[in-house]
């Protein structure tokens, strides 16, 4: 009995002493003593030599020490598997991750949002209407009824199915959808896609973006008009120097004009932005460029749509969205904008 109680101390000395650093090593741990072939069953094995009075007080020796092995056991597998977390933690999570790239919105997107928004400031509200427009939102009741010349100033895609379905030429349908609801006064900015039979180049493209502007209530008058337009170009392109003004700011002007659904009719032209109004190739050497065409709501308009026309003025006006970015951005070929290469969509970030 007194060697069996010997062996065990050692055991325990041995035990106590036992180091594992790896989880394989407390493995190793479990099956040298607590395994089926371990030494704790070796020692208990012992059992059978004891002495029968000495049995009880060799019995609470042997279960103290599997109790004591077994939680040295514990003890070194809780070690060692925090011996990963250790190295887990030795992450540094405050350092920055792998940037994931982010897209950009389409630099048509962005300035289309800017226009709005600067009417949005005034109190316009936004309308929009479909692509697939019928001749007389598009035409007619623009006052271009059907064999009037100035439908041959936008040369329009139609739909074979249908000749009376087309894809709009202009955003200025949209007026005319707005008009026929009735409800006055009207004052809202429709921004969209048009279309246009053309030969594709660096100048034209066979579909654009405009955003059409109307206002139709009492006593609107052309001074409403050119101080919108005055508003939008300094908010736009930064600021607008005094009528007949100097210096380096943008300068406005309006040119008499012609459209069926305005009279009087104009275009604005502002001082050219590439050049500074000395004249390049951008602004033909004029050193002024036209971004929008504009006037008076034409009385048979609001007649076409049921307003009084006796009661109620109005101005309208109508812009390309890509040739503000063309300006913006000093872009100088309109194919860059659908062509999809991401190294030119990526140099525009949300701040315009
Ligand atoms: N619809 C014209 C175009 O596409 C632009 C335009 C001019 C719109 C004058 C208007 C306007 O509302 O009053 O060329």
């Amino acid at each position: 009995m007194d060697t069996l109680v010997q062996k065990i101390e050692e055991y325990k000395a041995e035990i106590k002493n036992y180091i594992a650093q790896k989880s394989e090593e407390a493995e190793a741990f479990r099956i040298k003593y607590l395994g089926s072939k371990g030494l704790v069953k070796d020692v208990m094995g012992e059992m059978k030599n004891v002495a029968a009075e000495k049995r009880k007080e060799f019995g609470l020796l042997l279960n103290e020490f599997k109790l004591f092995t077994e939680a040295k056991y514990e003890e070194l597998k809780s070690a060692t598997a925090g011996g990963q977390e250790a190295a887990a933690s030795d992450m540094d999570l405050t350092l920055p991750g792998d940037p994931l790239p982010l897209g950009t919105r389409h630099p048509i997107s962005l300035v289309r949002n800017q226009i709005v928004s600067i009417f949005q400031r005034l109190g316009f509200a936004v309308a929009e209407g479909p692509e697939v427009e019928d001749d007389w939102h598009n035409f007619t009741a623009l006052n271009m009824p059907e064999n009037h010349t100035a439908r041959d100033m936008q040369d329009t895609f139609y739909i074979s199915q249908n000749p009376d379905w087309i894809l709009r030429t202009h955003t200025s349908s949209v007026q005319v959808r707005e008009m026929e609801k009735g409800k006055l006064p009207i004052r809202i900015v429709c921004p969209g896609r048009v279309y246009r039979n053309e030969t594709i180049s660096a100048r034209a493209h066979c579909f654009f973006h405009q955003v059409e502007g109307l206002y139709i209530a009492d006593n609107v008058s052309f001074a409403d008009l050119k101080q919108t337009l005055y508003f939008f170009v300094k908010e736009m392109f930064g600021r607008l120097s005094s009528p007949g003004g100097q210096g380096e700011n943008v300068k406005v002007r309006f040119r008499p004009s012609y459209f069926p659904f305005t009279e009087p009719s104009a275009e604005m032209d502002i001082s050219c932005l590439i050049c500074g109004g000395k004249g390049c190739n951008v602004c033909k050497h004029t050193g002024w460029v036209e971004i929008l065409g504009c006037g008076m709501v034409h009385p048979n308009l609001l007649d076409n749509c049921g307003i009084d026309s006796n009661k109620y003025t109005g101005f309208a006006f109508g812009m390309g969205v890509e040739r503000i970015t063309m300006l913006k951005y000093q872009i100088k070929d309109l194919r860059l904008f659908s062509e999809n290469d991401v190294r030119f969509l990526r140099q525009f970030t949300g701040a315009v």
